[in-house]
């Protein structure tokens, strides 16, 4: 399929049928989330993937009980960095020397992100990291439904809830988004069927010439 016919098959899933998505498709999608280009490449967030049955069960509650959190194979949690400090910061750039070797201007970009960071509030350094967070669940998104894997984009959670329930303070994580994915239960998804509603172009895209 077209990039343009899978954009227009994928949906937001809102029932799975418990089916499970083979692990070498899951690894893929991980590795598109991976692969998202990230402000300075600092990839300010980590996945959770959850596919174990009970602890998803225990988490549907404050998932606000959405059946996909159940009816699906994996739940792909999004956790930014609660704060960018300077000890994330020289993690990553310590990794780039390594790959790529060293030079004045990385030294230089290195003290400049290290000094925005600190400058900015925590609250700043956690929104900018989720920021980040959300590019990697769009192209999760696309690399699922490239799969022919359904999956649902969610931020219908108490993120507070499920940060205690997953440890995430412990790690410096905060939940942010998550997705689902499986396989559609046609049968059961009030969706499934439903066109795709969408602005149109002349309302939401300006061409200035
Ligand atoms: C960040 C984000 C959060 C969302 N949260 C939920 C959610 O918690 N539950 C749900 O069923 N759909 C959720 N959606 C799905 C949207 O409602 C859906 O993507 C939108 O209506 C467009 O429909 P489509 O994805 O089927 O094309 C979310 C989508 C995004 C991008």
């Amino acid at each position: 399929m077209e990039l343009s016919d899978i954009l227009l098959w994928r949906y937001a899933t809102k029932a799975m049928n418990g089916q499970k998505v083979n692990s070498d498709k899951i690894e893929r999608i991980l590795d598109a989330i991976r692969y998202a280009p990230t402000s300075n490449g600092l990839q300010p967030f980590e996945i959770i993937v959850i596919s174990n049955n009970e602890l998803r069960e225990k988490l549907q509650p404050v998932i606000n009980n959405q059946q996909v959190v159940t009816g699906s194979s994996h739940l792909i949690i999004f956790a930014a960095w609660d704060n960018v400090t300077p000890e994330r910061v020289n993690r990553v750039f310590d990794q780039v020397v390594a790959e790529r070797g060293n030079s004045q201007g990385l030294v230089d970009y290195r003290q400049f992100l290290l000094m925005k960071h600190t400058e900015q509030t925590t609250d700043d350094n956690f929104n900018h990291a989720a920021r980040q967070a959300y590019i990697g669940l769009g192209f999760g998104l696309i690399a699922a439904a490239n799969e022919m894997v359904d999956a649902t984009p969610m931020e219908g959670f108490d993120p507070l809830a499920v940060d205690k329930e997953l440890g995430l303070p412990a790690k410096g994580l905060r939940s942010v988004a998550m997705m689902a994915v499986g396989y559609r239960d046609a049968e059961n998804d009030w969706l499934v069927n439903l066109k795709k509603v969408r602005r149109p172009v002349a309302d939401f895209v300006t061409v200035l010439k």
